[in-house]
């Protein structure tokens, strides 16, 4: 990853200079020569300063090249939500245009209420996320920026900027192990990956549970999805030691299907490729790992990640199968497409045992919040109200959003069975997420927990601060929130 911070206040040099602009306020000193052409663009109402407008200038003058004017909007309605877009869009129109380096000129951000430490967090890591392309089968050539920001007082924001950053290389990480094809991503690939990430942070362990051990303990429902699959499950647990001895964790739990072919219950061919995206909860959930020893956070957590292949093999569990889980309950399985769930309920039991202050759990859990939400926000569902509001607070801080489903009784009734403790579907059709988190509920024990359902969101964005394939959901979230106090 290539971010520089540069001191503004020495003479710049640079191919592209990005400068955000604002309606109603010329950018104004810049002395790169452009200053008589901004004052011309505005005067022929071609340069308005409104979000997303992007006007490109060619300064005589050599130290630059060209400057990229970004629109900010109007000074009132300005947040770093907008900055982090129109730091994107420049960055994209410069990555078009084929450059090689890239200024940010930082000092134009800072504009309206805002906050420079925010500013310089949403642009380093704005910038980062910029920086990711899966291209490993396909290798692109030179399409990688160097990146600079430049700033009068530099020491100011440099933390702040490495946080961004963290937060964003967090996401990357997460990104990188979604895209990854099913056939080299697989579950003991997975932690091996895990494994690998750990061994860079002292403040990280890892334990990797494997089939044999699986088996001994009990984790019934990891081991009846995985077992239509040639590709064993595992179980993987980190902990992160970065607040007291003896401070109760925060637990964070994934979903890691590494294929999701929908088992016996097969899944219908169109789009069925797209189910190597199944384990980004997982992937989240080592983001944040990644980030929290990053940024020296100072909590501690855990992470539970249940690992399988669902696959419709010879020996593949099946619908009317009853299945014992870790906790002792029993499930019903109806389908074996609602798989997610079946390997949640035992990493939700490992969390619980931890006695964690609370629970968050990732997964790319239904098709149905997408119906609900679109691609625009993960749906939220909650035991507690308090938890909820300020994981939704974070998802506005954050860009990465969140939306809350209610989890009333009517909708636990949805997944009774007669035959098991619950049924792994509901039994009428709709609020099919809902019926998911009210099943993963009874897997808690009543701890605070809040449960991120990003089927829309793992994928599929349009956001321009996301390229094309997997986004990281999850973690810029969940970052923001355990980083500030506020929330
Ligand atoms: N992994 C899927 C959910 C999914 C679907 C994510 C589409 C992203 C895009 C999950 O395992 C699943 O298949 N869920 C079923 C549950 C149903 C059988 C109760 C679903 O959503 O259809
Ligand atoms: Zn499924
Ligand atoms: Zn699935």
């Amino acid at each position: 990853m290539s971010l520089t911070i540069v001191n503004s206040s020495k003479p710049i040099k640079t191919e592209t200079l990005i400068i955000g602009t604002m309606e109603n306020h010329a950018p104004q000193g810049l002395n790169e020569g452009v200053d008589q052409q901004i004052s011309d663009l505005i005067r022929l109402g071609d340069l308005t300063g409104k979000k997303g407008e992007i006007t490109i200038l060619y300064p005589s003058q050599q130290a630059v090249k060209r400057v990229i004017l970004c629109g900010l909007g109007s000074e009132t309605k300005v947040n770093l939500e907008v900055i982090r877009q129109a730091t994107a869009q420049a960055l994209k129109k410069a990555e078009a245009l084929k450059c090689k380096n890239v200024m940010i000129d930082l000092e134009s951000f800072l504009v309206g209420e805002l906050d420079m430490q925010a500013v310089a967090q949403a642009v380093g890591l704005t910038a980062t996320l910029n920086q990711y392309h899966y291209d490993t089968y396909k290798p692109e050539k030179d399409h990688r920026l160097a990146i600079s920001l430049s700033f009068s007082k530099p020491q100011q924001i440099r933390q702040a900027v490495q946080t961004g950053m963290a937060i964003g290389e967090g996401a990357n990480f997460a990104r990188d192990l979604g895209d990854r094809p099913p056939n080299t991503l697989y579950p003991e690939q997975l932690a091996r990956e895990a494994q690998r990430m750990c061994r860079q942070y002292p403040k990280l362990s890892i334990k990797i549970i494997k089939k044999p051990e699986l088996e001994k303990a009990g984790f019934g429902g990891l081991l009846a999805v995985g077992q239509g699959s040639k590709r064993p499950p595992v179980f993987i647990e980190i902990t992160y030691r970065g607040g007291k001895a003896g401070a109760a964790p925060i637990a964070l739990v994934g979903k890691g299907i590494t294929f999701d072919s929908g088992g016996l219950s097969l899944k219908p061919g169109e789009r069925m490729d797209e189910m190597r995206f199944d384990m980004c909860g997982a992937a989240a959930v080592l983001g944040i790992m990644q980030a929290a020893a990053a940024t020296n956070l100072k909590q501690n957590l855990v992470a539970m990640i249940s690992s399988a292949e669902n696959m419709p093999g010879g020996n593949a569990y099946r619908p009317g199968d009853v299945v014992t889980t870790l906790s002792g309950k029993t499930i019903e399985v109806l389908n074996t497409d609602a798989e997610g769930r079946i390997i949640l309920a035992d990493a939700l039991t490992m969390a619980v045992k931890r006695r964690p202050s609370c629970i968050i759990d990732f997964a790319t859990l239904t098709g149905a919040v997408i119906i609900a939400l679109g691609h625009i926000a993960s749906g939220l569902m909650s035991n507690r109200d308090t938890l909820a509001t300020s994981l939704i607070a974070a998802g506005q801080a954050s860009g990465d959003k969140v939306w809350q489903l209610p989890l009333w009784d009517d909708y636990r009734d949805l997944i009774s069975s007669d035959k098991a403790d619950v049924a792994n579907m509901a039994k009428e059709r709709g609020a099919g997420t809902i019926a998911a988190a009210a099943f993963l509920e009874k897997f808690v024990n009543d701890i605070p927990w809040a449960h991120l359902d990003i089927a829309g969101t793992a994928w599929g964005q349009t956001n321009p601060i996301y390229g094309k394939g997997v986004t990281g959901a999850g973690v810029r979230l969940v970052m923001t929130w355990l980083l500030n106090p506020n929330f």
